[in-house]
C-alpha cells in the first residue's frame, strides 16, 4: 500500500547531494525495507525543499542544447528524467501537472488522467511546486494469471492530494493510482526504482476489470529480439 511521510525539516540539498546520498544507500529492489524508503522519502524532501536546483538545471540544460552539447537527459511527454543510475538502477524524475492536462491529453491512449494504472516499480514522489495533484488511490493483489477481461478485486483507497512537505512511496504491482488534474500548474518529484518484470495494467475504475495490458518499451524489445530469435531457429 501507500505510505505516507511527513517531514519538518526545511533544510535543502543540492541535487548531487541528494544523488550521492541515495547512491550510497541503496543495493537494489530488495532494500526497500522501511527504515530505507524512510531515509530515501527524507532525502527526497530535503532536495524538494531546495526551491533553486531545478532553475538552475534548466538554464543549465537550455545552455548545453544551445551549444549542441549531450547533455544525456531524456524528455516525455510532461516529465524530465534529470538523473539516471545504471546499477543499481535509479532515475530522477521531474513532472509537469497541468490544470487542464486531462483536456490536452484527451486523445493519448495512457492519459494518467483518464487511465487507472499501476507501476512495476517502486517510487516515492513528492510536491515541488504549486497546490499539488490529486490522485484516487486503489490497491489489488497481483498474479501473472490476471490479463485482459480478468477482475483484479481492486479495492478503493479514497483521494489523496499531494501537499508541500508530504512524501508518498507506491509499491509496484501493488498500488494503483488515477491523477486528477490539480487546481493550477504544480511540478512533482519522482525517485524511481527498477521493474519487477510483472505486467502494468489499466482497471475499468467501474467493475475492476483489467482494461489493457501496459507493455513497456523494454518488454517491446526484449519481446522484438525473442522475435528475431524464433525466426532465426
Ligand atoms: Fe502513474
Amino acid at each position: 500500500m501507500t505510505y505516507s511521510f511527513n517531514f519538518c525539516s526545511k533544510s535543502a540539498i543540492s541535487l548531487a547531494t541528494f544523488v550521492e546520498r541515495i547512491k550510497s544507500h541503496y543495493t537494489g529492489p530488495d532494500c526497500l525495507d522501511r527504515k530505507h524508503v524512510n531515509f530515501f522519502a527524507l532525502q527526497l524532501q530535503l532536495l524538494a525543499n531546495n526551491k533553486y536546483f531545478l532553475t538552475d538545471l534548466v538554464c543549465d540544460n537550455v545552455l548545453k542544447e544551445t551549444l549542441k552539447i549531450e547533455s544525456g537527459n531524456t524528455y516525455a511527454n510532461d516529465s524530465w528524467v534529470i538523473y539516471i543510475n545504471k546499477s543499481p538502477f535509479f532515475q530522477v524524475r521531474v513532472c509537469f501537472w497541468h490544470s487542464d492536462g486531462e483536456k490536452q491529453c484527451q486523445n493519448d491512449k495512457l492519459n494518467v488522467y483518464r487511465c487507472l494504472h499501476d507501476h512495476n516499480f517502486a517510487f516515492l514522489t513528492t510536491n515541488y511546486f504549486g497546490p499539488g495533484y490529486i490522485s484516487r488511490l486503489f490497491q489489488y493483489d497481483y498474479s501473472d494469471e490476471l490479463e485482459e477481461g480478468c477482475d483484479s478485486c481492486l479495492q478503493s483507497l479514497g483521494s489523496h492530494q499531494l501537499s508541500s512537505g508530504e512524501v508518498i512511496y507506491y509499491e509496484p504491482s501493488k498500488d494503483a493510482h488515477l491523477q486528477v488534474p490539480p487546481k493550477a500548474f504544480s511540478i512533482s518529484l519522482n525517485l524511481m526504482f527498477e521493474t519487477n518484470g510483472n505486467k502494468q495494467f489499466v482497471f475499468d475504475i467501474e467493475t475492476g476489470r483489467i482494461v489493457h495490458t501496459v507493455i513497456s518499451s523494454d518488454a517491446i524489445a526484449k519481446q522484438f529480439i525473442k522475435e528475431l530469435v524464433d525466426d532465426a531457429v
